[in-house]
């Protein structure tokens, strides 16, 4: 459903545990789609020093955008304005190449708990914005997306799951086997995708605040290294052919420890591809950044460099552990001068220069519903509130296919 939805060829699935993430991707170029549409995207992709590869040796480097669809819809955001069709195809016109869409682990979880069943959109959206908003909304999703009807349900929307932002491995409301469950079955529902070729593991990892105990005993990265080798090994069992992305402490912003093979702390171990038997080679890391009030750009590259992307230099001796990295997630407001400003200019050179890949925040124009309100506008998204124009041009034109050209077809 999704790759007829798409008429596009290639789907990858990045999933995060805390708010799993679906990747969404065709070939950068569309001459080269039509030309290789029989073999696209030419997976399993590996990663071979500070580069993802496909099968053919050519290097992958993902320009793209998030889209949201974790909240409590549990489908992407924007179809009561737009078609899927239409949000994808503006997504091209910026010559992108790939689409990180979020998704609830809970998702699965209900699943599970339904025999096996997804619910229908139609309960969803209710569900999530009441009987009235819910139904409305609901009709106009419909409206402006026709091949959907009834009887859709949400993974058919988007085929994809995952989890909750908020929590911790172990938290009361946060269940490690739900976890490895989920990804999983997303692992394997995603063979059907014709170019699943990436998946995560957790989105923003965040202090379990409403827990001391959990935070002092377990928020550290002795227990990261713990479940991410559950859930990259449950991974890798179930779908061998996919990258997998590894996101770092403190909402993904550093991952320093897989970096400079430092200790996990409070334990001594240090990241070794031992325990990644057969599939250290489909490791990535990931990292986010929203230093927006940045106003010394050497400072937040030198930020961005040892959070990260030191990886992604051989010649310096600190970096124990060569691997790609991605930065998946930045964003600022959408106006005429934000993009001007220290911050987007900075990471935008940054990224140039590294040739690394990156998914802005957002593709979006407004949320069905988010901190309780609805039909909530996103002024950082790159879409006007009825997802129908670019709020920024001026940062279309300027700033974000510049960005574009820069790295992905750099
Ligand atoms: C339902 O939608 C209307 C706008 O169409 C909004 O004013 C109202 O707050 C929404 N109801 C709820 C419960 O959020
Ligand atoms: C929805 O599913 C039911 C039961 O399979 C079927 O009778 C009905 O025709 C379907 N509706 C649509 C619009 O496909
Ligand atoms: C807090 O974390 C501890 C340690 O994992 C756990 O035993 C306890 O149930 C948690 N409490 C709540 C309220 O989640
Ligand atoms: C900017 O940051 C660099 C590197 O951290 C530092 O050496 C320099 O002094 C800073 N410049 C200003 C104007 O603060």
């Amino acid at each position: 459903m999704v790759k007829t939805l798409f008429g596009i060829s290639v789907v990858r699935l990045l999933a995060l545990s805390s708010s799993l993430l679906a990747l969404i991707s065709w070939a950068s170029s569309l001459t080269l789609q039509d030309d290789r549409a029989a073999a696209w995207p030419y997976g399993p992709f590996l990663v071979s020093g500070t580069e993802m590869k496909n099968s053919q040796g050519d290097s992958i480097v993902y320009a793209g955008t998030n889209w949201d669809g974790h909240g409590e819809v549990m489908i992407p955001d924007g179809l009561q304005y737009q078609s899927v069709e239409s949000v994808v195809s503006m997504i091209k016109s910026l010559g992108m190449n790939a689409i990180r869409l979020t998704y609830p682990i809970q998702l699965v979880d209900q699943i599970y708990d339904n025999g096996g069943k997804d619910t229908t959109v139609q309960s969803s959206f209710i569900q999530a914005l009441g009987q009235t908003n819910g139904t409305k909304v609901y009709s106009q999703f419909l409206a402006k997306n026709p091949s959907f009807n009834t009887n859709t349900t949400r993974l058919q929307v988007f085929d994809a799951v995952a989890a909750e932002r908020h929590s911790w491995f172990g938290d009361s409301d946060y269940n490690v086997a739900n976890w490895v469950r989920g990804l999983t079955y997303m692992a394997n529902h995603g063979k059907s995708w014709t170019a699943l070729t990436s998946i995560s593991l957790r989105n923003e990892l965040r202090s379990p605040d409403n827990n001391a105990t959990l935070k002092s005993e377990s928020y550290n990265w002795r227990d990261w290294y713990t479940f991410i080798k559950q859930g990259s090994s449950a991974i890798n069992a179930a779908n061998s052919d996919i990258l997998i992305f590894l996101s770092g402490l403190d909402f993904d912003t550093w991952i320093t420890p897989m970096v400079q093979g430092t200790a996990m702390t409070p334990g001594t171990a240090t990241y070794s591809a031992v325990d990644f038997p057969g599939y250290a080679n489909k490791l990535v890391l990931e990292i986010h950044n929203y230093n927006n009030d940045a106003t010394n750009c050497s400072s937040l590259q030198s930020t961005l460099y040892h959070d990260g992307f030191q990886a992604m230099h051989p010649e310096d001796s600190e970096a124990v552990n060569v691997l790609p990295v991605l930065l998946t997630e930045f964003g600022f407001e959408q106006t005429s001068t934000e993009w001007q400003r220290t911050y987007a200019t900075c990471i935008a050179n940054y990224l140039s220069q590294q040739k690394a890949g990156w998914f802005i925040w957002v593709i979006s124009g407004s949320y069905y519903i988010r901190s309780g309100t609805q039909d909530y506008d996103e002024t950082w998204g790159l879409l006007t509130h009825d997802w129908s124009a670019w709020r920024s041009q001026s940062y279309i034109d300027g700033g974000l296919k510049p960005l574009v050209e820069n790295t992905a077809k750099g």
